[in-house]
């Protein structure tokens, strides 16, 4: 079946990973710029969301009010919301030789849910094949951090935004969020030939460079200028 390592059958699919805080969102940003200007078309998707039944999902998953959610909730809210991505929007992409940066993807869930959350990560794992059809990123780039600095991070993004309070996944205590960073990190020990990791303490400028080293080796060699 063509697309089970997310390159089918020109397309590239790459995904950013990582703590609250980590400069995703910005990286994944960069990275597009900078493939578009090599002539690239690409696609940016945000988890979770991207469709219009995701964002619904996201609505739920983020509102601090519900604060009863249970921790399978979020994995079967998650992988629902990934599945709609995937068919409506990264699988067709890939067809049509796209380039899909996917900001967040089944490793979150892994992670955030599975190893820090506490569920078991074997039944996260087969819900996540299920939900993706086995479609599985090229390549990931784990932006690392510690746990206080990206939340200090986030939190002074939302200073003087109104209305910009914690989500409800922000809102966990600093121990979760230093078992999310370890989290991450173990999976990239079991996973070193996808997951790349990357330290996210220091300029954006210079993360992307580490990024884009990485990428150019994954584009046919007429298709970017050095
Ligand atoms: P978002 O505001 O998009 O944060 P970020 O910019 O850090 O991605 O919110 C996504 C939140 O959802 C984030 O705290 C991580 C969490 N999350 C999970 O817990 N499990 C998942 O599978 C995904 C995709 C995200």
């Amino acid at each position: 079946m063509h697309g089970q390592r997310g390159d089918a059958p020109e397309g590239l699919f790459l995904t950013f990973e990582g703590p609250d805080g980590a400069g995703k969102s910005t990286q994944a940003r960069l990275l597009r710029e900078r493939l578009q200007a090599c002539g690239r078309e690409v696609l940016l998707v945000r988890e979770p969301g991207g469709t219009p039944i995701g964002e619904k999902m996201r609505e739920l998953l983020l509102d601090p009010r519900y604060t009863e959610m249970t921790v399978v909730c979020e994995v079967f809210l998650y992988s629902a919301a990934r599945t709609q991505l995937v068919v409506e929007q990264i699988r067709p992409a890939l067809l049509r030789g796209v380039v899909v940066i996917s900001d967040r993807y089944s490793d979150s869930t892994l992670v955030y849910q599975g190893l820090a959350g506490g569920e078991d990560l074997e039944v996260i794992r087969k819900i996540n094949l299920w939900a993706t059809g086995g479609l599985v990123p090229r390549r990931t780039f784990l932006l690392d951090l510690e746990a206080e600095k990206g939340l200090l991070r986030v939190r002074r993004a939302k200073r003087g935004i109104r209305s910009a309070g914690e989500d409800r996944i922000e809102q966990k205590e600093l121990v979760f969020h230093r078992r999310v960073r370890r989290g991450f990190l173990e999976l990239a020990v079991r996973e070193q030939e996808r997951i790349c990791v990357i330290s996210a303490d220091t300029d954006a400028s210079s993360v992307h460079a580490r990024v884009w080293e990485m990428v150019i080796p994954l584009l046919p060699v007429d298709n970017c200028q050095l």
